[in-house]
């Protein structure tokens, strides 16, 4: 028998698409990036990151500069360093950032956030900040790329080579990175106090198995839910808080792989216009992992179902009421409010790549698209 070889085949390592192994190396690529950093007493130190307390001190603000995933995890970013540092943090998308007139001196910090390091409009905006005085922190998966060569402070996202165009293991590292500046940050300045700064290192330590049940707890669902959704012509995600911007990158993620209209929205923003949309049959995937908002939340998916949807929740489980208001629920593993983007995001990858399949697509290669986008 001819044993047909190829460098693809060698480098996916047995497993169908780049996509579905990068999903599946997300344990390691987060413990890595994690371990790294945390010494034997669990605390977190950063190499590369030369921010002195006075210097965090001095800062009045922080702007959050990136595009696509790195952006959605930029969100993220944005509202654990508001909580643990007390102060303004601006998530911007670089092309606007780049072009604004942006509010910007030497009491900012700009943190820039790419997987590669080389996007046109990312790189932009790091050298427009830089030029305003502005003190450029990145976080970055690859070595010596443009944007960790020009910035003053570095962390690097050990994912390892992506190489699938949709992003799985850059995001998920990525809001370890933010996690771990929050933690590191928040203890300097003295705006987070031991014990919570203890017990979220703790639960931090234990993520990478909750990602890795997460992802072999979910493999059956999420073909499921292709099969459901892969003929729907439009499909909304839904969310508050941190679920927003998960559900901002769940629907990047459906879109980008299986070509089908794929919009998040702020579930509270619904009755603004958004449900106009919803017609007999409407798939809407509702976040509602954030236990503080978790019956806010309820209340439009009531409102979607009223109108015709076909209403999915994924939540937690103790949180088995959701089952009266939706037609399917997914139950995914508990941890913090804080860190239930890393496990849910998951979920919503295995949606958009068994999505993707059902509907012939390329996975690895979506049409129109680049991993790297150099040029403006
Ligand atoms: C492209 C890729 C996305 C990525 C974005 C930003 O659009 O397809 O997956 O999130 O660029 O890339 P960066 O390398 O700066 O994170």
């Amino acid at each position: 028998q001819e044993v047909k070889w190829d460098v693809d085949s060698a480098t996916k390592e047995g497993y169908d698409h780049f996509m579905l192994k990068e999903i599946y190396q997300q344990p390691e690529a987060v413990r890595n990036t994690l371990n790294r950093r945390l010494d034997e007493n669990g605390e977190v130190y950063l190499e590369g990151v030369h921010l002195t307390k006075e210097m965090i001190e001095s800062f009045n603000k922080i702007y959050i500069v990136a595009c696509g995933t790195a952006y959605h995890a930029g969100l993220i970013g944005k509202s654990v360093l508001e909580k643990a540092l007390k102060i303004t943090v601006i998530a911007d998308v670089a092309s606007e950032f780049r072009y604004n007139d942006n509010l910007i001196d030497e009491q900012t910090l700009v943190i820039v956030v790419s997987q590669s390091g080389e996007t046109a409009d990312t790189l932009a905006s790091l050298r427009e900040a830089k030029a305003k005085g502005a003190r450029i922190l990145s976080i970055t998966n690859v070595v010596g790329s443009a944007v960790a060569r020009e910035s003053d402070d570095l962390l690097y996202t050990w994912a390892g080579p992506e190489i699938a165009v949709a992003s799985t293991k850059a995001y998920t590292t990525q809001l370890i990175a933010f996690y771990m500046l929050a933690l590191y940050f928040g203890k300097l300045k003295g705006s987070l106090d031991a014990h919570s700064y203890k017990e979220h290192v703790i639960e931090l330590q234990s993520i990478d198995d909750s990602i890795e049940d997460t992802i072999s707890q979910s493999m059956e669902i999420a073909k499921e839910i292709a099969e459901e959704i892969k003929e729907a012509p439009s499909l909304f995600y839904l969310g508050r808080g941190l679920d927003y911007y998960t559900a901002l990158e769940a629907s990047l993620k459906l879109k980008e792989l299986s070509y089908i209209h794929a919009e998040a929205f702020a579930a509270g923003e619904l009755k603004h216009g958004t449900i106009a949309l919803i017609e007999e049959g409407t798939p809407v995937i509702t976040l509602a992992t954030q236990d503080d908002i978790y019956e806010k939340t309820v209340s439009n998916i009531k409102s979607v179902k009223a109108r015709g949807a076909y209403a999915i929740g994924i939540t937690t489980h103790k949180h088995k009421d959701m089952e009266q208001v939706c037609d399917k629920v997914i139950y995914i593993n508990t941890t913090t409010s804080t860190y239930m983007p890393l496990i849910s995001v998951i979920l919503t990858q295995l949606i958009a790549y068994y999505t993707s399949i059902a509907k012939g697509n390329d996975v690895d290669k979506p049409r129109n698209l680049a991993k790297s986008v150099t040029v403006e």
